[in-house]
């Protein structure tokens, strides 16, 4: 055919893809050729049965990872037409990428891909700057440009009944020994290639925070509140909470994301509110909104974030696929 990608494209591509955040850094995705086209699938074999019994998060991570996908494949100027779970019997293959015509990378394009290297999770204490009008903005139309919303949580009341909702949330889902197990066993005092190591873990959460925190490791605090006492929480959603949903909404994750970072802007996730149903519709009802929250995101700036470890490319590619 001679139209469609090449393994080293598929090579370059999945460099970046793998820069995407993902549950406790479990990076369960997998990328594979078929008829020149590239799938990106979610691998099973790393999903978390305690944290993530639906799979849902895997799909937030394989929308991220696509996103990033998209975007390389775009600056090297070869873009994507995108076919979102392309095969009805096969629900973790969750989109295939084919050639469209070879066209110059957009300035949006070629900012958003600078930050793919430079974003990581944030977990430390902000700085009280407030985030300004125009970014606000700018991650509002970043989620909208990707099909989802994203709603700020705005003045002290919103904020404090969100940390009522993510707090309650946090308590049910400690509650579970499977859940906290499963926490432990992926962070990482050592090093390797996956999970979260406990120096990018942020600090020990205190009963005075008013956000919960993951609790992963935790680095010792100094006394008294610390973290900033109203911070922007946003919470990303999409339309509803379909497989192709859920990967749109990891789309829009990874483009909120790489904006706020390109503006300079730190972030953490808060998805203790997401994976407890009670909670997540408490949360939509505290918007106003139809559809479904996917993600809920702390903003502000503050110093530097740490960068986590990835497996390399050659674990995550299927290069050798019989044409389906
Ligand atoms: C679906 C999903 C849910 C997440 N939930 C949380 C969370 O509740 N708390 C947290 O601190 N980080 C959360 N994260 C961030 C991951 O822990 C992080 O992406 C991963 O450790 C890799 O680190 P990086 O984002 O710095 O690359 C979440 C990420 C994803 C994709």
């Amino acid at each position: 055919m001679g139209t469609g990608y090449t393994e080293a494209q598929l090579r370059a591509a999945a460099a970046d893809a793998v820069r995407a955040p993902s549950l406790h850094n479990t990076q369960p995705w997998r990328f594979r050729l078929r008829d020149g086209a590239i799938e990106v699938c979610v691998d099973p074999t790393r999903r978390l049965p305690a944290t993530d019994p639906s799979g849902w998060g895997t799909r937030i991570a394989g929308g991220a990872a696509l996103f990033n996908l998209r975007l390389s494949l775009a600056v090297a100027g070869a873009p994507a037409t995108v076919r979102l779970r392309p095969y009805p019997a096969e629900p973790d293959v969750l989109a295939r990428l084919v050639p469209e015509l070879p066209r110059r990378p957009t300035p949006t394009e070629l900012s958003l891909y600078a930050a793919v290297p430079r974003r990581f999770s944030n977990r430390a204490p902000f700085w009280p700057d407030p985030v300004p009008a125009d970014a606000r903005w700018r991650l509002g139309e970043a989620a909208r440009a990707e099909q989802c919303w994203l709603e700020l949580v705005i003045g002290v009341t919103a904020v404090n009944a969100f940390a009522e909702i993510a707090r309650s949330a946090h308590r049910v889902l400690e509650r579970d020994p499977a859940y906290r197990a499963e926490r432990a066993a992926w962070v990482r005092t050592e090093p390797a290639p996956d999970g979260v190591p406990a120096r990018a873990g942020g600090p020990q959460t205190e009963p005075q925070d008013l956000l919960p925190s993951r609790g992963f490791g935790g680095l010792d605090r100094a006394p008294g509140r610390d973290f900033e006492p109203e911070p922007l929480v946003a919470v990303l959603g999409a339309t509803g909470n379909t497989v192709v949903d859920q990967v749109l909404a990891g789309q829009a994750l990874q483009r909120v994301l790489l904006t706020a970072t390109d503006a300079g802007l730190a972030v953490s996730m808060l998805s203790q509110p997401i994976e407890v149903s009670g909670a997540r519709e408490a949360l939509r009802l505290s918007l106003g909104r139809f559809g479904t929250p996917q993600m809920v995101m702390r903003i502000g700036y503050g110093q530097p974030g740490v960068a986590t470890p990835r497996r390399s490319v050659d674990e995550v590619l299927d290069v050798a696929v019989a044409p389906g």
